[in-house]
């Protein structure tokens, strides 16, 4: 198994800013587990903040004054947020209230934390915590993917038992995954650089007439986790979109194939131009031989819709040449032996990787915004991750994909992939 990242945070300069919320004090918690790792940490706080958490609680642990002034100035006379902005490697905002979002959201500064973040170019880790009904308020929602769009990196907040007593989204992350999370983006940033990925994501519709379809519930939200964890790495990343309820990430290139045919035809395109293809959406298997040309009317008796398998895309994928072949993951959503269905389909279609989920129990995957997966390789099951939600499960294959991506451009592959070639 391999989901340990490398500490990396030896004498960074880490900028926690802390907004007003009843989980100031677990920044107390942040700050020292950064500290632990060898950052060198300067806090900045709101006022709302310090009537949480007083600024002496930060000054005693980091030996460092506590920016809590917009207008103050430090030992030389120098804007002291203006300094840190430009002395920061990384900006963690922990915990970040709904105001604070829709401050950064909108450009406003109305104090150290905002102007910090809004003054820096270093990169910026925002970890929020409110209530549910917030969290889930379109007006956060909208902020939080206008504060994506910029480049932020969101820790999601979990569910849990809230300040309110009531249990639901909006818990601030748990000290240990923030500092992990501050942690990845130094050993990762970059780590894709240069690599040509192509991610395929959603569910394809086969038309039955101009108006119905044989669809999915796939929503889309892994692949474009994954697409978007990818382009955050310095990928070059092209998303094959079926039908999506979700945007697109911004910085890709989306090609659109709503059906299993446009959807082979741009992967097929695609595939021998790529490094990694991770084919993570719900292709159907079967498609209406004759689609009708007009809309079907009712007449009160049976409607017989013949069907064809559609072609299994990513086993084609999986038998191009070696020259061209990119390295293959595939996906295997399944209802019961999770372990002999996903290490079959990964021998059978060719595949480095396979990522199997459970469906059908009492957690469903599809739609979520969180997924449980375990990664198989032929060698069997590679990982035992938890529950997470999709960007961190995103981050953590990406993880693991770059590791055996490489050894296998290396000519150190950890073991023989699956493949009819191989006759495994
Ligand atoms: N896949 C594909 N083309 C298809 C069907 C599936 O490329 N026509 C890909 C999926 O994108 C996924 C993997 O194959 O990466 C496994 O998909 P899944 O639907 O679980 O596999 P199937 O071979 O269709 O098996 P099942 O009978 O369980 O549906």
């Amino acid at each position: 198994m391999n989901d340990e990242h490398p500490a990396s945070l030896a004498g960074r300069r880490i900028v926690v800013g802390v907004s007003g919320s009843i989980a100031a004090y677990k920044a107390v918690l942040v700050v020292r587990r950064l500290l632990e790792a060898g950052a060198i940490v300067d806090v900045a706080m709101t006022p709302a903040a310090a009537a949480f958490v007083t600024p002496l609680t930060f000054a005693s642990l980091t030996h460092r004054p506590v920016v809590s002034d917009v207008l103050a100035l430090d030992g030389d006379q120098q804007i002291a947020h203006i300094e840190l902005a430009e002395a920061a490697d990384a900006i963690l905002l922990a915990p970040a209230t709904a105001n604070l979002l829709a401050e950064l959201a909108a450009g406003l500064v109305p104090d150290a934390v905002t102007a910090i973040a809004c003054a820096s170019r270093a990169p910026v880790l925002v970890a929020p915590a409110m209530d549910a009904g917030m969290w889930t308020h379109p007006a956060t929602q909208r902020n939080v993917a206008a504060l994506r769009d910029y480049g932020y990196i969101v820790i999601e907040p979990e569910v849990g038992e809230l300040a309110s007593g009531l249990t639901g989204i909006g818990r601030l992350a748990d000290p240990v995954h923030i500092v992990e999370a501050v942690e990845r983006r130094f050993a990762r940033s970059g780590d894709l650089e240069g690599v040509r990925v192509v991610v395929s994501a959603g569910g394809t519709r086969e038309p039955i007439d101009p108006v119905r379809f044989i669809g999915n519930r796939s929503s889309g939200k892994m692949g474009a986790a994954i697409a978007e964890a990818a382009r955050d790495r310095g990928a070059s990343v092209t998303l094959v979109a079926g039908s999506m309820s979700v945007t697109p990430p911004r910085g890709v290139t989306v090609v659109e194939a709503t059906t299993a045919a446009a959807m082979r035809e741009a992967i097929i395109g695609a595939a021998p131009h790529a490094d990694i293809l991770v084919m993570a959406a719900a292709v159907a298997d079967f498609a209406p031989v004759r689609p009708a040309k007009r809309k079907i009317k009712r007449d009160g008796s049976a409607l017989n819709v013949e069907l064809v398998p559609n072609p299994d895309i990513v086993a084609e994928v999986g038998e191009m040449p070696e020259d061209v072949r990119p390295f293959l993951i595939g996906f295997a959503a399944e209802s019961d032996d999770l372990e002999a269905n996903a290490t079959g389909k990964l021998r059978d279609k060719g595949l480095d990787l396979i990522v199997g989920n459970v469906i059908g129990g009492p957690f469903d995957a599809i739609g979520s915004d969180e997924n449980k997966v375990t990664v198989f390789g032929v060698e069997g099951p590679l990982t035992d991750w938890p529950m997470l939600p999709k960007r961190q499960v995103a981050e953590r294959l990406w993880d693991l994909i770059v590791d055996r991506y490489r050894k296998a451009r290396d000519g150190e592959s950890p073991a023989p992939r699956g493949g009819r070639r191989s006759g495994g």
